[in-house]
């Protein structure tokens, strides 16, 4: 045998791919922030911004253009107040924006949003704290029950609650039926790991966390919980399940593919796109090739489906 043989041009490699990255797999998360009047940007992440209300449809029309699957949206409201209830009001700023995105492109992408209170709260935790700082998961499951109602009515697809409280998707799901919204699914951030690659995230949503979010977030040293997480999500009723982040996590994702059989989603975080970009501005790595082979291995470990800041670039690379 001689393997090289399958390597030898173009064409036969591009022939014998196993794994393909295309657009309609790509979720581009954006964030909008509240009485912007211009984007702003992002300064650990080069080349993201918070959008405003204009910029915001520009860049979903552009995503529905290159064919992407959908967008997941992040509202940051200029008011954060203990409980987070600008995420439960109608006319706040990410329930706005649904409505937006939904006008704008919804009969070409999927609209999904971010079901959690940690860009909503003052504290920046995911839930609602009790009277000695602990983050009080039965409470927080009626908040994400409210927020729940409030996305539907303003037209999302897809709702992706990210908290990681116990219990979470079930009370999302009965909530969304109860109330008439059987049609709208459910994107579960299954296993979500205590990860510090979500640093650059804390800038982009305006966050002050104070403490850490290990006693709900997995620790990172564990595979089989990421499992025990995702069955219990499927069991609840998630409609896909998630791996977040998604480099460090490759074997998770991949014990996740082989589990069950619902849509599997992988989440490239902020802080994996801030150190490629970073390598690339120093010149130490080929940013495009880099982006691609990123997105491919995330594939090849079993995601179906990508929520990644490079997913309209990397639709504009594949056409290329
Ligand atoms: C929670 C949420 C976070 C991210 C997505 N949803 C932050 C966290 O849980 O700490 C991080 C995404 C990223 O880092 O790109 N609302």
């Amino acid at each position: 045998m001689r393997p090289r043989r399958l390597r030898r041009t173009p064409a036969l490699r591009r022939m014998v791919a196993e794994t393909h990255v295309v657009p309609s797999s790509l979720v581009l998360p954006v964030f909008i922030r509240e009485g912007l009047a211009e984007p702003h940007p992002i300064s650990s992440m080069p080349g993201v911004v918070q959008h405003s209300r204009d910029s915001l449809k520009r860049a979903v029309a552009e995503a529905a253009e290159l064919g992407l699957g959908g967008v997941m949206l992040f509202g940051i409201p200029e008011h954060k107040d203990a409980t987070g209830s600008g995420a439960l009001d109608p006319a706040g700023v990410l329930n706005l924006a649904i409505t937006d995105v939904v006008a704008e492109v919804g009969d070409q992408l999927t609209v999904m949003s971010d079901l959690c209170l940690d860009e909503f709260t003052d504290h920046g935790h995911c839930g609602l704290l009790t009277p000695d700082g602990e983050v009080d998961n039965d409470q927080t499951l009626a908040a994400y029950a409210e927020m729940a109602l409030a996305q539907a009515a303003a037209g999302v697809d897809m709702v992706g609650p990210s908290g990681m409280m116990d219990g979470q998707v079930a009370v999302v799901r009965k909530a969304l039926d109860d109330a008439g919204h059987s049609h709208v699914s459910v994107l579960a951030y299954s296993a979500k790991y205590a990860s510090a690659f979500f640093g650059p995230f804390r800038e982009a949503v305006d966050s002050s966390l104070v403490g850490d979010r290990r006693t709900y977030q997995q620790d990172p040293a564990n595979a089989l919980e990421g499992v025990r997480e995702v069955l219990l999500d499927v069991a609840e009723g998630a409609d896909l399940v998630m791996v977040k982040p998604a480099l460090p996590y490759l074997d998770v994702v991949r014990r996740v593919r082989d589990a069950v059989d619902v849509p599997v989603a992988a989440y490239n975080v902020s802080g994996e796109y801030a150190m490629l970009e970073a390598a690339a501005a120093n010149g130490w790595i080929d940013r495009e090739a880099a982006i691609l082979e990123t997105l491919t291995s995330i594939r090849r470990a079993g995601a179906d489906v990508i929520l990644t800041y490079w997913a309209s670039e990397a639709a504009r690379l594949l056409r290329a």
